[in-house]
Parts: C-alpha cells; sequence; structure tokens
C-alpha cells in the first residue's frame, strides 16, 4: 500500500528558553482525518510545540513537514499559508467589531470589502462547517464559547487543513465542550485534521484518534485512543501510577453551621453587580464545592469572605459571630483560614519562605522587641519537613514552583488548624503529584472538622472533593444539591443557568 503522506510531520524537535529545555527531540506526526491529543502535564511543552508548528516560535534544532514537503514556517502567516490553523488559550478577536469583520480582518488586503457579501460569506462557511455563529453579532456581545467559534470558522475560513486547539475546553460548560467534540468530529470527518491539546484524560478518552503524551519536553510516547485507557495514559504522563483521593466517610462528624452566608451582595471592579443575594452555610467536617463557569462572581465571592472586597448588602458569620465587612486580619482571628486564588498574590515574592510562612504572624516570632531570625528559620524548617516542600527556608518564593509555593501557602494556613477554611482554584496549574497532595490535605482537614468552602472551576476537583455542591451563575446561587445528587449534566445545566 502506498505511503500516504501526513498531514504535518515535525521530526527532532528542539526549543530552549534560556536554561529550560522545553521541548527536547520531539517527533510527532500527525494523519490526514484524525483528531490527536497532545496530552501532558502542566510545563510539559506541549503550547511550545504547537507554538513552533504555528510559526509563533521558531525551533532551535528539527524539521516541519506538511504533506510530505519540508516547510520552513517562520510566522502564523507562513503557518496559515501551509494550511495550518490554531485556536490559542487566549483569543485574539477584537471585541468592538462583528464577527464577520473579525474573520476577514488581516485576511484581506482590499479596504472597502463589500460588507453584504462578506457576512453571507461568512454564514455560508458557518453552515459548511456546522459551526453556528452569527455573521453580524458584534464580538464583544459573544459569550466565551461563541468566541472560541468564531476562532475556528476564523481558521477555517483561510483554508486550514491542520486545526489546532490549545486547551479549548478550559473556558467552557461541560455542554458547550459536548457541542464543541461533536463540530471537531465532523470536521475530522470532513477531512480535517486536529490537534486537541489537553490534560484532561476522559476528554482525550472521548473524541480522538491517536494519542500523543509529552512528559517534562520529551516524547512519552503516541498510542491508539481504542488500544488505551485513561490509567495508562496517566502512568505516561506522569510517569509513575497514580491513584486519585478517596474520601473517606465522616458521617456523624459534620455538625454545626461554621460558616453562614446570608444574602451577600456586592459590586465587581467595574462596579457593576456581580453577587446577588447568596445564602448558604457550611458545616463542620464538610467541603462544599462552589462550582462555576469562570467569571460568574466565584472571585468576588472570595475577597468578600478573606476581607479584600465589601459587601453591599448582607451578613457573613463565622463560627457564630459576624465578620460582614471586617479586614483580613479580624477574619482570621475568628479561625477563617484562606488560601486565595493567585498564589503569587498571597506571598511577597523578593521575601524567602521562611519569611513568607511566618508573615501573618510576625508577632509571634518578636524577642525582646527584635524579629527571633533562628525561630522563624526553626519554624520554617518544620514546616518544609512536613509539607514535604522543595526549598530550603533561605530560597527566594519567587524561584519556587507552582506546586512548592502552594504547598507553603497551604503550611502556613493549616499550621493554625483554622476552624473555616476558604480556598480557591488550589490545584489550577499544578501537576498531577502536587493536585492529589493538595487535595488529600483538604480531605485531611475536612477529617479533622474544618468547614471548607472549596472554590473550583474544575469540575472533577468540585465532585470528588464536595460534599454538598452549590452552582453560581451570573452571582447567584442557582442550587445547592448534596454531591450524590450531582451528576456532570445537571451541574453543567445550572453552571449555564438552566434550572433542574
Ligand atoms: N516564552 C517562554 N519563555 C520562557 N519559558 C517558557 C516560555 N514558554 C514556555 N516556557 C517554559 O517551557 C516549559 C513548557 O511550557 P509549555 O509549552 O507552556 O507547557 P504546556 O503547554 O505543556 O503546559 C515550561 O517550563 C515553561 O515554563
Ligand atoms: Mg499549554
Amino acid at each position: 500500500m502506498p505511503h500516504e503522506p501526513y498531514a504535518v510531520e515535525m521530526r527532532g524537535i528542539t526549543k530552549r528558553f534560556g536554561t529550560i529545555t522545553a521541548n527536547r527531540a520531539v517527533d510527532f506526526a500527525l494523519r490526514k482525518g484524525e483528531v490527536q491529543a497532545l496530552l501532558g502535564e502542566n510545563g510539559a511543552g506541549k503550547t511550545t510545540l504547537m507554538r513552533i508548528l504555528y510559526g509563533l516560535y521558531h525551533a532551535d534544532e528539527g524539521d516541519i513537514f506538511v504533506d510530505g514537503q519540508m516547510a520552513d514556517i517562520r510566522s502564523p502567516r507562513h503557518a496559515i499559508a501551509h494550511g495550518v490553523g490554531m485556536v490559542t488559550q487566549h483569543f485574539a478577536l477584537v471585541p468592538p467589531i462583528t464577527v464577520t469583520e473579525n474573520i476577514i480582518l488581516g485576511y484581506t488586503d482590499r479596504f472597502n470589502i463589500d460588507l453584504d457579501a462578506a457576512h453571507n460569506k461568512v454564514a455560508e462557511a458557518s453552515r459548511r462547517f456546522g459551526i453556528a455563529i452569527e455573521p453580524r453579532a458584534l464580538v464583544k456581545n459573544l459569550s466565551v464559547g461563541e468566541r472560541q467559534r468564531v476562532e475556528i470558522i476564523k481558521a477555517l475560513y483561510r483554508d486550514a487543513k491542520v486545526l489546532i486547539l490549545d486547551e479549548p475546553t478550559a473556558v467552557l460548560a461541560p455542554q458547550e465542550a459536548d457541542e464543541l467534540f461533536e463540530s471537531l468530529k465532523r470536521l475530522r470527518d470532513s477531512g480535517l485534521s486536529v490537534i486537541f491539546i489537553s490534560h484532561k484524560l476522559h476528554e482525550v478518552m472521548a473524541i480522538t484518534d491517536r494519542v500523543t503524551v509529552l512528559r517534562s519536553g520529551e516524547l512519552a510516547g503516541t498510542v491508539n485512543t481504542a488500544e488505551t485507557n485513561q490509567a495508562d495514559l496517566a502512568k505516561m504522563m506522569v510517569g509513575r501510577e497514580t491513584f486519585g483521593v478517596t474520601k473517606s466517610d465522616v458521617n456523624g462528624r459534620q455538625g454545626d453551621i461554621a460558616l453562614r452566608l446570608e444574602k451577600i451582595s456586592a459590586l465587581d471592579s467595574k462596579e457593576l453587580v456581580a453577587l446577588k443575594e447568596i445564602s448558604f452555610e457550611v458545616r463542620t467536617g464538610e467541603i462544599l464545592g462552589l462550582a462555576g463557569v469562570s467569571g460568574n462572581g466565584q472571585s468576588e465571592l472570595a475577597q468578600v469572605l478573606e476581607g479584600t472586597r465589601p459587601s453591599t448588602g448582607g451578613r457573613v458569620s463565622a463560627n457564630g459571630r459576624e465578620i460582614t465587612n471586617a479586614g483580613p486580619e479580624q477574619i482570621m482571628a475568628t479561625g477563617v483560614g484562606r488560601i486565595p486564588e493567585d498564589r503569587h498574590e498571597s506571598v511577597v515574592a523578593e521575601m524567602t519562605v521562611a519569611q513568607n510562612m511566618a508573615l501573618e504572624h510576625l508577632h509571634e516570632f518578636v524577642r525582646r522587641g527584635m524579629l527571633d531570625k533562628k525561630r522563624i528559620r526553626a519554624h520554617a524548617e518544620t514546616l518544609i519537613e512536613a509539607y514535604q516542600i522543595k526549598a530550603r527556608p533561605n530560597d527566594r518564593i519567587r524561584t519556587l514552583s507552582g506546586g512548592n509555593m502552594q504547598k507553603v501557602i497551604l503550611a502556613r494556613v493549616l499550621e493554625r488548624n483554622p476552624s473555616v477554611i476558604i480556598v480557591a482554584q488550589p490545584t489550577r496549574g499544578l501537576d498531577v503529584g502536587a493536585t492529589e497532595y493538595v487535595r488529600q490535605k483538604l480531605l485531611e482537614q475536612r477529617q479533622r472538622g474544618a468547614a471548607i468552602l472549596l472554590i473550583s472551576e474544575d469540575l472533577d476537583e468540585i465532585l470528588e472533593l464536595s460534599d454538598r455542591i452549590a452552582v453560581i451563575y451570573e452571582g447567584e446561587i442557582m442550587n445547592v444539591l448534596p454531591a450524590a445528587e450531582a451528576d456532570i449534566e445537571r451541574l453543567g445545566l445550572l453552571m449555564c443557568g438552566v434550572s433542574v
């Protein structure tokens, strides 16, 4: 049988950033008419490899072949000319103008385009590719999912034969992700080749034909999806068996209300209503998961509870004491621990690990009016050992990896045995090992009897850890369900504002 050339082939790709080798001698081959996953943990080198293919980076070593011919791809313009399109994690659309104008933009050199004809062409493309968009809509009025569809049509409109999607479902609700998957399958069946970057195993299993796994910048292997499973893929990703965490029963230990919100309202940074009369409570020994698509009020709620954003109405109490609009120190004093969304903001980058660990309770490290450096260091050594942190007390905290920085923050909060813990996006950007560690720690705290509010955009995390699940949509709580009644489909509908 004659060998049909690959749609794209990358051979021996190496890319260095200073001392980091993001890709090391990576081989990657994409067949025509297949959906292939590029799977790997955070930092494995997936985005780098695809940015090379799309001409955003240039490889230090290695070659690219398109349709069997060596291709010198030095810019996205070259990539597009070779039929390679990419939808990046951050969209490159212009919000104040229409969908059509965005799609045509940069494509035509003519200044006076016939807009009616252009709208018709975009509508025709939308029909042909089976991806619904409204040509005349202004991009600024579109949801994230709709913007993503515009980016996909934009690539297809430029005759892409190869479509690269970088973690496309990260910004989508489950139903929107399903719609995307259906579109991708249709596109594949019409002959397009798709590269689907992801670190989510179930997605990869659901829609791809083959999977290429990167680990620490190197190729771990390429396998047929039909001949593998999630456990094997996970092993290839991290180079060892993973187990996940298991939630033990704390029946009977769930008790008193430790955190209570009554009709809390608040504005966002643009002075628009972000939270509308939010009410729920969290009991001791319970994890309440707050699920929602990014940007539906989660950050503002966390800030209100941490004392960094005022509420415009309602009451909050912790351990029976009112903390409505109290400051962070006052809130901490009532036994509330907080692990904020942006870990870089909760540490002082230029200070050492030891200083950061002592920061929130400096008065405890004062001796005869002076900071007791020995005690600060000893305290850090104890926590570093207890939390298996890969760092020394005198390392600047900014040099730590995300996982180790999060462990420092966890250690600092958990050593106080807080009775209420407010934690936001605790594993965002962490690798599988660190993620497991952080989740295990949260479950230990629940076992100890802490009341935990877990704010997370990772639905798998919410389902794995929560006893009850609240869903937030446009600043309102849609419903609060026992975890046993919350399947992915129901949560997905609630996350889109559909009452079920
Ligand atoms: N522009 C850059 N400058 C310096 N380092 C980078 C740059 N882009 C990526 N890296 C590093 O290269 C490695 C691989 O990153 P990336 O390709 O983004 O991984 P992934 O997409 O798999 O999460 C990481 O260690 C990352 O910090
Ligand atoms: Mg990436």
